[in-house]
């Protein structure tokens, strides 16, 4: 995929925008006459070029504190829909990386679940316990309704529904907005569901019977995707130990749902038939994965795998069986896609409930090919994003093939 864009947005006078782009220009003018330049010159275009990146945005706004970077990953599908993270980042550049790595991962969160998206993300550069104010992020909503539509923001790490608030006041093109604005609200129970419908489909591959019934199944985090996921297994008689770094949230889910209380460290040794991941990413790495004693892991959180393909193929070699976090994780953008079309909980649920087809899809695709779960994903999500792109050559006098137009909010509508 070719680059697309390269913006500046900033305070800065127009001359000033005008000369980095003159710049930029002369620069692929020299790329053109001399052949033997090499992109190595160009580090950031070269990261955009590694992982297939249309555009960055740099929004700058000194005097209010605004630092911020919106990546759109890819548009084929649709606007590139992802949340906001304000984070201390130690650099631009870990900053940058994160934006990039994050609205990667979006696109393909949205093209396995069936949506009309693409994906993106921005990370606001500062610090969530002192640095929020509310010029800050009105500015920051203002540069998001600049993209006019081509990224749709959400809530992510270090906001609150505050600070939301505040975006909203600037743009429509946020989502996950508190359903007393006409927005989805939390967007964790669907989370939930939708973990537990890819649980099912684990054990249905892992058993041939998609009943949790007498299984033991061990869930890290007692945090808000732990606590409705705890809520449905409960209902399924399952034997169900719950752990987190601040042992009341444990216990409290315990007392609520009936699970055990383990250690956190005791989550990888714990016999298990399912490991629940929902709490942090990274959790299956070199340290953990030879001690883990499961058959299934099926969590809420994202990037569970430290490194994707090593962890992924040594989890193939242990025979556990991997659902792919994004795959499972997806209720959270089904929900607040969902608030594009006029939310409806009863939908989002049901639309939530297709990530077990989706999953057993995967599972066959992977055993088919001999090749790790996660990247069967993959696989299946750059298809579906070939393929619908190859259709979009097809002229239509349609914006978009569902007829909603995707920069379009029903709640907007008179
Ligand atoms: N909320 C959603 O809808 C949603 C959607 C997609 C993905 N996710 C991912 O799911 C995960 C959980 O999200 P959440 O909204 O429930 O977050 P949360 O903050 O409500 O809960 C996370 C919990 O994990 C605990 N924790 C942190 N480190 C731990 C450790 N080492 N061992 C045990 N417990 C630990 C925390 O104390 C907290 O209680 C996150 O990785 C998030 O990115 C959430």
């Amino acid at each position: 995929m070719r680059i697309r864009n390269f913006i500046f947005f900033g305070s800065g006078s127009k001359r000033i925008i005008n000369h980095q782009l003159k710049n930029i220009m002369d620069q692929s003018f020299v790329i053109k006459d001399k052949k033997e330049a090499s992109m190595k010159d160009f580090p950031l275009f070269s990261e955009l070029a590694d992982f297939d990146h249309e555009q960055i945005v740099f929004c700058s706004r000194p005097e209010v504190g605004l630092h911020a970077i919106i990546a759109i990953h890819d548009t084929t599908l649709g606007p590139a829909l992802g949340g906001v993270r304000m984070w201390n980042y130690a650099s631009e550049k870990e900053a940058i990386h994160d934006a990039l790595r994050l609205a990667r991962g979006m696109t393909y969160k949205a093209a396995i679940s069936g949506l009309n998206l693409g994906g993106g993300k921005a990370v606001i550069i500062g610090d969530p316990q002192k640095d929020k104010n509310e010029l800050l992020f009105r500015a920051f909503g203002r540069f998001v309704d600049g993209l006019a539509g081509r990224y749709i923001t959400a809530e992510d790490v270090g906001m609150t529904e505050r600070e939301m608030e505040w975006i909203f006041s600037e743009t429509k093109y946020v989502t996950g907005i508190p359903k007393a604005r006409g927005g989805s609200g939390d967007p964790s129970p669907v989370t939930a569901y939708g973990v537990y419908m890819g649980m099912k489909a684990a054990a249905q591959k892992a058993y041939g019977s998609d009943s949790l019934e007498g299984k033991r199944i061990g869930i890290q985090g007692a945090g808000s995707v732990a606590t409705h996921l705890a809520r449905l297994l409960r209902n399924e008689n399952v034997e169900m130990f719950v752990t987190d770094i601040f042992e009341e949230k444990a216990l409290n889910l315990a007392r609520e749902t009936g699970a055990k209380v383990i250690h956190p460290n005791k989550i990888y040794t714990q016999e298990l038939e399912i490991f629940s991941p929902c709490a942090l990413g990274g959790v299956v790495n070199d340290d953990t994965i030879n001690h883990l004693a499961c058959h299934i892991i099926a969590g809420g959180a994202n990037n569970v795998l430290d490194r994707e393909v090593r962890h992924g193929q040594m989890l193939k070699d242990l025979g556990i069986l991997y659902a792919p976090d994004y795959v499972v994780n997806a209720g959270g953008v089904i929900n607040v896609a969902s608030e594009l079309e006029g939310y409806n909980e009863q939908i989002a649920m049901e639309k939530a409930s297709r990530i077990y087809d989706t999953t057993l899809e995967i599972f066959e695709y992977a055993e088919e090919h001999n090749i790790t779960t996660n990247e069967a994903s993959n696989i299946l999500a750059e298809e579906r994003i070939r393929s619908v792109g190859r259709l979009k050559t097809l002229y239509s006098s349609k914006s978009s093939l569902s007829n909603r137009k995707g920069e379009m909010y029903m709640r907007n509508r008179n």
